[in-house]
């Protein structure tokens, strides 16, 4: 065994570190525009040429929204995933019982929270931000596949939560207080729900076999290319559609046919 997580561990671990949405984010607090919200690592601006302070600055607003937003829809599924799941389950075990229904109240709690910061964004933010979405449709998809799967997806994202915190938001102190205190508290509860994630995929997998667990792991593969699906439109919709444009075609081959060649080479990934 690589861990020795149990339920009744990260009950009493939440039970120590619980906190209120008012805790992070009270109805009267305001985001400061005027600092960035997401750390340069996860934002990665600085490297987009061409934008004034101002615009990198409004540029790093987009991205804390995109995160916020993103992460939203992914609890809306991880919701529903936790009920059912908890429902299957079924009584046995108490300290399992009020870990995952903790686990469910705190995926409720966040989405709760994230609507609460993009309300205080869109109040502050001089242009609107759309997302993809509905939730519920995304959501409905990605629940239509092997439960071990979705499993699989979820813990790889709550893992994921650690180490954007550990990695790039723990030590940046030209933060909002606000967000970073945000992706502190989430942080925080994701860490446990990370376990807990690890014992559900484990006694998932345990009853089934092999060649099962390989169905499932397809699964996860399949929402990780539907995840990925809204990069694929824009790498398409602003670079694919213009290298397989004929009159853009034309005039490499023309200048450098090698070029054209590597194009084409390169054009299936960007599709
Ligand atoms: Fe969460
Ligand atoms: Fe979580």
């Amino acid at each position: 065994m690589f861990h020795d997580f149990t339920y009744r561990a990260v009950l009493s671990a939440t039970a120590r570190t619980a906190w209120q949405i008012d805790d992070v984010m009270p109805h009267d607090a305001r985001l400061d525009f005027t600092r960035p919200f997401l750390p340069e690592a996860l934002a990665r601006i600085q490297s987009v040429p061409g934008l004034s302070a101002a615009e990198r600055l409004s540029l790093n607003h987009v991205r804390a929204h995109e995160y916020l937003s993103l992460f939203g829809l992914i609890e809306e599924f991880i919701l529903p995933f936790l009920l059912d799941y908890i429902r299957d389950q079924g009584a046995g075990d108490d300290h399992r019982v009020r870990a995952l229904l903790q686990f469910a109240g705190e995926e409720a709690k966040h989405i709760h929270l994230f609507k609460r910061f993009k309300d205080s964004f869109d109040a502050g933010f001089p242009s609107p931000c759309a997302v993809i979405g509905p939730a519920e449709t995304i959501a409905a998809e990605i629940l239509q596949r092997h439960p071990l799967g979705v499993a699989l997806i979820i813990l790889q994202i709550e893992w994921m939560t650690q180490s954007h915190y550990l990695d790039s938001v723990r030590d940046d102190g030209g933060l909002d207080p606000l967000f970073a205190s945000l992706l502190r508290h989430h942080w925080i509860e994701e860490a446990q729900h990370a376990k807990l994630d690890t014992l559900i995929v484990e006694t998932l997998a345990a009853t089934m076999r092999v060649a099962d667990i390989e169905v499932a792991v397809e699964d996860y593969f399949r929402i990780a290319s539907f995840l990925d699906e809204q990069y694929q439109a824009l790498r398409w919709t602003y670079l694919g559609s213009g290298m397989g444009h004929p009159k853009f075609r034309a005039t490499l081959g023309a200048l450098y046919p090698r070029g054209l060649a590597r194009v084409d080479a390169a054009l299936p990934s960007f599709s």
